[in-house]
């Protein structure tokens, strides 16, 4: 069995969840054949290298020790790996720091798997670009809907359909809000803060309810599965910031939900109105996806949009799809 060598940038909710889910799954994967080795893990702090394979116990548990000496890109570029897996933070208007990790990833014949949404915003025609010429995969199932495989599904067991539209509930944190306000009748800000108590919004929650987070969305299911080059100014894009209590009244005594709808063939994010009964019409902060195909027809999508466990299903199916083709 040879051993494939992964490199891990970033080490935070998403980084450990994956580490985790590697420990869980450890006895599983050796017997099914894979035998996956984390050989450096790199947080801004510093990194952790282990040719051997670095202790990802220790690491969960806090007590590895960080080399403050060794740069991302530097451990990137040198350390021998077959895939480098890029969950950081990223910036949505430069990619970075992001953007620069997956370049260097590729220009060292690495290849690459990420939750990370802004490089692939800024730069997803170029960094598949630079895969494809290098014979190298690029996958970013987790950078939409967390857990749920949409852009593997299109890709793969859709593969007989031309996909004509992908639209859906693509953030679960509004989701969240609007379904406490359509479930309690309470106003915005109460419904708002209560997703930050339960640790669903961040404190500076305007990437979600502003729609950026479902437009970064909406941008890489329009570029990779749909064939678009849709640029975030193409985007038509409106939050839910404008939606009262009393909109969520009205709409629900005629048989409707107002929910963030992200649209790819529209190329808008925005408050929509959906009957109580359509499929999208999902509870607290799960997300929802619609697929519209010629020969299957509509295929619905639905599960956790994030969470480091549930995440983790993607990267690592993601990681294994590579690892079967190298
Ligand atoms: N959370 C979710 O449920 C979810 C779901 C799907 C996708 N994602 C995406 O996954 C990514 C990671 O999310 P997260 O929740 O794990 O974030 P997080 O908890 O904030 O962790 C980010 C990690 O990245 C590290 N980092 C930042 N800049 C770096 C650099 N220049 N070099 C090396 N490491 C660097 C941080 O290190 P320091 O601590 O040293 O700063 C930290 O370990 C994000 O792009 C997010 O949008 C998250």
């Amino acid at each position: 069995m040879k051993a494939v060598r992964l490199v891990v940038v970033g080490f935070g909710n998403i980084g450990k969840g994956l580490a985790s889910t590697l420990l869980e799954k450890r006895k599983q994967l050796m017997e099914r054949g894979y035998d996956l080795r984390v050989v450096a893990v790199c947080e801004q702090k510093g990194c952790v290298v282990d040719d051997e394979g670095v202790d990802l116990e220790k690491l969960v548990g806090g007590k590895a020790k960080w080399d403050e000496r060794l740069k991302t890109l530097e451990v990137i570029r040198s350390v021998e790996a077959d895939i480098v897996v890029e969950l950081t933070p990223g910036n949505i208007n430069t990619g970075e720091p992001g953007l620069g990790h997956m370049k260097a990833a590729l220009e060292s014949g690495k290849h690459l798997v990420t939750s990370n949404k802004s490089p692939l915003v800024v730069g997803y025609r170029e960094l598949s670009r630079m895969a494809a010429g290098k014979g190298l995969q690029l996958k970013f199932e987790a950078t939409v809907g967390g857990a749920i495989p949409v852009i593997n599904t299109c890709g793969n067991e859709l593969k007989a359909n031309a996909i004509r539209n992908i639209y859906g509930i693509l953030n679960g944190t509004t989701n969240y809000i609007l379904w406490k306000m359509t479930e309690e009748g309470v106003d915005f800000k109460t419904a708002l803060k209560e997703a930050q108590n339960l640790g669903f919004a961040e404190s500076n929650p305007d990437y979600d309810i502003k729609g950026i987070d479902t437009a970064a969305k909406v941008l890489i299911l329009a570029n990779s599965v749909m064939g678009m080059d849709a640029k975030m100014k193409d985007l038509k894009v409106t939050g839910i910031e404008g939606v009262t209590a009393e909109a969520i009244e009205l709409a629900k005594d005629y048989g409707y939900a107002i929910k963030l709808v992200g649209d790819i063939a529209g190329k808008e994010v925005s408050p929509r109105l959906i009957p109580v009964e359509h499929p999208l019409n999902v509870p607290g902060n799960l997300n929802a996806i619609l697929v519209e195909t010629d020969v299957a027809g509509d295929i619905t999508l639905i599960g956790a949009g994030a969470g480091a466990k549930e995440t983790s299903s993607a990267i690592l199916s993601d990681i294994l799809a590579v690892a079967e083709r190298l």
